[in-house]
């Protein structure tokens, strides 16, 4: 049993399934890539969850809590560049995670790749409906109060759900059906399409920070950290910095750790790696210029922000939008609104894209059923049932469920898979030393197992339950995992 559980699959037999398949045209440059990763990239996180960090954890820290968020994740992409130039295919972390790692952690990420992709999909409908909510709220329109958002509140203090009067949030639940609907049918996101999408939101959060500026009040900097600079915490036991009342870490780091999410989504790129012109080259750039270029606007944005308004008087549901009406820019928070929802869409559909390409390379390996996850529209050509799946969970848990909850999951989630994918860089120079690589990571292993340690800070600046909440998420996957997967794995078979 110990054998399939580390089984790795051979990157031979990976690269000849790919060359089986129907391949994809290969018409991504790097401009493109670079935008594609942008459009992934920019979204809730930024245009929400900035408030969150901002009014509770970090105050004007939060710029440096974008720094370092941005810099673990620069050290993870270049691990992914390393093995998307050298393992073009989709399927991401998962495959990488399957040739290096075995069946056993193959499993693991993909199944955790659900909390990136799917429940990630389902805070960003939650940014969504913030927006919108917004949006309409300029025209006077608002929706019934008990369908303005999900029916608990967390409470950071006491660590409890509380019912806050509220149904359902209705907007997030019609955005994660309706996407389903265009994905179903079969609408891709045209690189053309991304691109204008990418110009529309780089234009947005460019106008925050050069209209922002003027309106900066540099005091509202001071104190630079009111929650100090630290937040790490070992399953509850505060390591470094302040605690909140309900036990969870406060300070610059456990933001980093919050608004980390706003820089999910570079990984993204890497699955589009088969229909780049030149794989080699350009997916490590694309990868790496769309998440440095992020990086830089964050930093402004966050520190606009934070100039704008005194950081305990952010909108922790739509900041930006915010600061602006409070600096008395009506026009400006339409035009911040529309941009946001227009982004936060594209980001959304990127995401609920990703989702089912996974679960279908999980299905080709036979660790979930292939009839239900590979099945292939006729008419439309897409994996609709998969595609239906995901949107009726992503709608479920939007609908229902508070942003702060879905988004540390995601986070927690999205870190554990960056720590197996540095951790597979360093396996795979020593068992595979001769294997070409067209993008060598630089300076390994300095910058892999910086790598895993700055992901496993972040993940220990997260309040303590979000290791509970992986480790139950994980514990249902291997249920599920030698319940069905290792009985129907094709690798299995292959064994002898
Ligand atoms: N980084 C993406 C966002 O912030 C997921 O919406």
């Amino acid at each position: 049993m110990a054998n399939q559980l580390f089984a790795r699959k051979p990157i031979k037999l990976i690269l000849e399934e790919m060359a089986g398949e129907n391949r994809l045209r290969r018409v991504l440059g790097p401009v493109t890539l670079s935008s594609l990763g942008i459009g992934a990239i920019i979204g809730t996180g930024i245009f929400v969850l900035t408030g969150v960090a901002a009014h509770d954890k970090t105050g004007p820290a939060l710029m440096l809590s974008y720094v370092v968020a941005g810099v673990t994740c620069i050290f993870a992409a270049l691990c992914y560049a390393e093995f998307a130039a050298m393992v073009p295919v989709a399927g991401s972390a998962y495959t990488y995670a399957y040739a290096t790692l075995g069946e056993l952690f193959a499993w693991i990420i993909g199944w955790d790749l659900i909390l990136e992709y799917a429940v990630g999909s389902a805070t960003v409908a939650h940014g969504w409906s913030h927006y919108f909510q917004n949006f309409i709220g300029l025209f006077g329109m608002h929706i019934p109060a008990v369908l303005r958002s999900a029916p608990f509140d967390y409470d950071p203090h006491t660590g409890v759900l509380a019912p806050n009067g509220h149904i359902v949030d209705l907007p997030a639940v019609v955005v994660a059906l309706g996407v389903t609907v265009i994905l179903v049918k079969g609408i891709k996101e045209s690189a053309n399409f991304n691109t204008a999408m990418v110009i529309l939101k780089l234009a947005i959060v460019l106008f925050v920070i050069f209209a922002g500026i003027p309106h900066v009040n540099p005091a509202n900097w001071r104190p630079f950290a009111p929650f100090g600079m630290g937040g790490i915490s070992f399953f509850g036991h505060t390591l470094m910095g302040q605690t909140g009342k309900g036990g969870e870490p406060l300070g610059m780091m456990a933001g980093a750790a919050t608004i980390f999410f706003a820089y999910i989504g570079f990984d993204s790129v890497s699955t589009h790696a088969e229909e780049a012109k030149n794989p080699q080259r350009d997916v490590p750039i694309g990868i790496l210029s769309s998440l440095l270029i992020c990086t830089v606007l964050y930093i402004a944005v966050s520190a606009v922000i934070t100039g704008m308004v005194p950081y305990d008087k952010i909108d922790i549901d739509a900041p930006i939008p915010s600061a602006f009406a409070s600096v008395g820019m009506p026009w400006a928070q339409f035009l911040i609104s529309l941009g946001a929802l227009a982004g936060i869409t594209s980001v959304l559909l990127v995401l609920m894209l990703s989702q089912p390409r996974v679960m279908l390379a999980m299905a080709r390996d036979g660790l979930v059923p292939r009839e239900f996850f590979s099945a292939v529209h006729e008419k439309f050509r897409t994996p609709w049932k998969s595609s239906m799946l995901t949107g009726g969970f992503v709608a479920l848990l939007g609908g229902f469920l508070p942003l702060r909850i879905l988004a540390e999951l995601v986070n927690i989630g999205t870190l554990l898979a960056f720590v197996i994918v540095c951790g597979a860089v360093l396996i795979l120079r020593k068992t595979h030393p001769e294997l070409p690589r067209p993008f060598r990571c630089p300076m390994v292993p300095v910058v892999p197992v910086l790598g895993i340690l700055s992901c496993l800070v972040l993940m220990f600046s997260l309040p303590a339950e979000n290791w509970w909440r992986l480790v139950i998420w994980l514990l249902i996957g291997f249920v599920i995992y030698f319940g069905y997967g290792r009985h129907h794995s094709v690798m299995r078979r292959l064994q002898p």
